[in-house]
């Protein structure tokens, strides 16, 4: 089997679970570089590896490059991505940086795949709380078309990087000793607090966050006259990201069948037995692959309406899994 050349850039939140999955899904590695600021080894469950300095020189014979890493504001493909591809490598960001240039593919494997194709050297992984979003209603826009979208997300503190989930520990830690808490990582206490602030206020009140949601919802999906809209909620779970998901449809669709329909799509298990306690929860997804769906409900007063209730790992299919999938397409 022809093997390929790797560097991951980044070892943060994603970049730890980037080295993780292409270990689990054998995914055919040749030589594997790592980058971060700053040389070192680190331990990802017990196998060791040896990070690099980046810089400018370190992408030669890379065929692929798995972005995960941040640099300020912004991520560090916009510094060492055009470096990268100028060395031979197909880059794969998992950045906000790129998504909306008209060159670069945004994927979802199980959504747009043939999107890939278009890719000038830089293929970008969409917004993690777009992810689960689409993976869950690509079978719905399919079979009934997709009017409108309100999404209200609740997401965890490792959306925000490994030094949010440091802050939700100890923060929570603090609280219970009853000492008083500052925010640093996240723009408010995260400990026993919800706060619908995820980014910076941009354009009509909305979020960049928010943004997000509704314009690669639009590129994914080839479609921007959805009418997508969206509140995201940090919430204090360290790891799995929920959406409540309010669609209406152009073709209408009995529950059990759309739970049929979700059931048998890729990439979807639905857990909708609500009268035994069974429903999607961050805690059971953490560390999974799957986007769960469940609370699949009509809305009894607007005609192909319903409710869905989505939730994911945000670190795996929400950022490192979507790459590796990515990863996956291209070497086919
Ligand atoms: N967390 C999520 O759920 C999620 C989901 C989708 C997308 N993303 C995106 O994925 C990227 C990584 O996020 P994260 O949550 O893993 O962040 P993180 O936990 O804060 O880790 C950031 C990593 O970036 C490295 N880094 C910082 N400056 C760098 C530079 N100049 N050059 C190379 N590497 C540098 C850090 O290196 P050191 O280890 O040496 O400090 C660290 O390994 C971001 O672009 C983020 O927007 C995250």
């Amino acid at each position: 089997m022809k093997k390929f050349n790797v560097a991951v850039v980044g070892v943060g939140a994603v970049g730890v679970e980037m080295l993780r999955i292409l270990k689990e899904r054998k995914f055919p590695v040749g030589k594997l570089k790592v980058f971060a600021r700053s040389e070192r080894d680190i331990y990802v469950d017990k196998d060791s590896y040896h990070v690099l300095k980046v810089d400018h020189h370190g992408f030669k014979n890379i065929d692929i490059a798995l972005f995960a890493g941040t640099e300020g504001e912004k991520g560090a493909a916009v510094t060492y991505a055009s470096s990268a591809i100028k060395q031979g490598a197909v880059v794969i960001d998992n950045g906000a940086d790129f998504r909306m240039e008209k060159d670069v593919p945004l994927v979802v494997p199980e959504v747009n795949p043939k999107d890939i194709k278009k890719h000038k050297g830089i293929i970008s992984n969409p917004n993690c709380s777009t992810i689960q979003m689409v993976v869950a209603l690509a079978p719905i826009q399919k079979r009934l078309g997709l009017k409108r979208i309100i999404v209200c997300s609740y997401q965890a503190a490792s959306g925000a990087g490994r030094s949010a989930v440091k802050e939700l520990m100890a923060q929570s830690k603090a609280v219970l000793d009853g000492k008083t808490v500052k925010p640093d990582a996240l723009p408010q206490q995260i400990a026993f607090n919800v706060f619908p602030h995820i980014g910076g206020f941009q354009k009509e009140s909305y979020t960049s966050e928010e943004w997000k949601t509704v314009k690669e919802t639009h590129k994914i999906f080839h479609d921007d006259k959805i009418k997508v809209t969206a509140t995201c909620v940090r919430v204090p779970v360290a790891t799995g990201h929920s959406e409540a998901v309010y669609i209406e449809t152009k073709k209408a669709m009995s529950v059990s069948k759309l739970q049929n329909l979700l059931s048998k799509s890729a990439g979807i298990e639905v857990v909708d037995d609500p009268k035994n306690g069974k429903y999607p929860l961050p805690i059971n997804a953490e560390g999974k692959d799957a986007v769960y769906v469940g609370r699949i409900r009509k809305d009894p007063f607007v005609k192909n309406a319903y409710w869905l209730w989505v939730v994911s790992d945000n670190l795996r299919k929400g950022a490192a899994l979507n790459a590796i999938q990515i990863a996956e397409l291209l070497i086919k």
